[in-house]
Formats: structure tokens, C-alpha cells, sequence
């Protein structure tokens, strides 16, 4: 069985469980510039993975674009975020993100960083402006999101990434 990991990381998190993945399953490891997509052909499994940015899965765009390519091929999804794991959450960005012809492929959370130093200028305004906005709401109205948000302060790195996100991913692909 041949197989590959796509991943679009803006910030490293995606492509860290992307690597890893790769040396537990053996299957190659590109990002989403790299990938040559008239060689997707070639795999039995695609794994398509990336970060969630306002709500928006990254690796969807990837996906729309590729799914007539990746007709009859095991198709795997995982997508990596801020907020602990919640499966009303979980479900809900799934909902929003992978509609029509893209819904029913299995989507696995994988929990990621968050680093306010190293972020992009126009990022870490976002950011602040939703700091701002989350800290003058009661913090028992947070979203899970916004918890992970204010957990992380301003000038810290938070890295949630853990090994044990990878293990089902695995399974599916190796199944
Ligand atoms: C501008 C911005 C918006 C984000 N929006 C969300 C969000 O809506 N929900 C969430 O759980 N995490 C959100 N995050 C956190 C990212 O999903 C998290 O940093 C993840 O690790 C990104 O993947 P990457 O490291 O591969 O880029 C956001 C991060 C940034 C910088």
C-alpha cells in the first residue's frame, strides 16, 4: 500500500504531526506547495491535514481542488487547533468546513500551538483585537477556543501537540 501525508501549516503544528505520521505509517510527507498533484494517481491513501485558522480548516481549498483526483482512493483527514478536544466542537468545524461532495470523509482532531511571538503581524493583531474582545465576556461564555486563547499569554508559546493525536490516524491508514 502506497501512501502520502499533504499538509498546509502555517505555524509548524500540522506539519509536526504530518512528520510524524509519515515515520509511523511510512508513507511520504509533503506540503500542500510541494505536492505534485498529477501524482496523487500513484497512492492507495491520501492523508490530507492543516491548521484551523477563523474557524476555516487550511487544508480544505487542497481537498475541493483534488477531489476528483482522489475519487476511490482511502482519503484521511486530521486538522489541528487550539482548542482541547470536544466532539460538539469538533463536529460542528467539521460541518462548516467539509461540505457537499467532501462530507463523510473521516476528519481526526489533532490538538496544536500556539505561539503569539512568532505569529505574522496581521495574526497576532487578530489575535489581540480577539483578546480584547474574549476578556470582557463573563469566562464562563468562553468558547473552548477562546479559553485556549486567553490561556496563552501575549509574548508565550503554548504547545499542545502530543503523540497519542496520531494514533487513530495511524490505525485508519494502516487498516
Ligand atoms: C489567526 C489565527 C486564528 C485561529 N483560529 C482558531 C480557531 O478558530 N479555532 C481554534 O481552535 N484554533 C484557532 N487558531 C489556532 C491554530 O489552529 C493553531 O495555532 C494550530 O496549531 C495552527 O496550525 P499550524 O501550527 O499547523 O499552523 C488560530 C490561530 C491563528 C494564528
Amino acid at each position: 500500500m502506497k501512501g502520502i501525508v499533504v499538509y498546509k501549516s502555517k505555524y509548524g503544528a500540522s506539519k509536526k504531526y504530518a512528520e510524524w505520521i509519515s515515520e509511523a505509517t511510512g508513507f511520504s510527507c509533503v506540503s500542500v506547495k510541494e505536492a505534485d498533484t498529477n501524482k496523487l494517481a500513484e497512492y492507495d491513501t491520501i492523508i490530507v491535514g492543516g491548521g484551523v485558522y477563523a474557524s476555516g480548516m487550511a487544508c480544505v481549498p487542497f481537498l475541493r481542488k483534488n477531489i476528483d483526483r482522489l475519487k476511490g482512493k482511502k482519503i484521511i483527514v486530521y486538522t489541528c487547533a487550539a482548542s482541547p478536544y470536544d466532539k460538539k466542537f469538533a463536529d460542528a468545524l467539521i460541518d462548516m468546513n467539509l461540505k457537499d461532495e467532501l462530507k463523510g470523509i473521516p476528519v481526526f482532531y489533532c490538538r496544536g500551538a500556539f505561539d503569539m511571538k512568532n505569529m505574522s503581524f496581521a495574526d497576532r493583531t487578530l489575535c489581540k483585537m480577539l483578546r480584547k474582545a474574549v476578556a470582557k465576556k463573563d469566562p464562563k461564555d468562553w468558547e473552548l477556543w477562546e479559553s485556549a486563547l486567553m490561556e496563552c499569554k501575549e509574548d508565550e508559546s503554548c504547545d499542545w501537540t502530543d503523540k497519542k493525536y496520531i494514533e487513530p490516524i495511524v490505525k485508519a491508514a494502516l487498516e
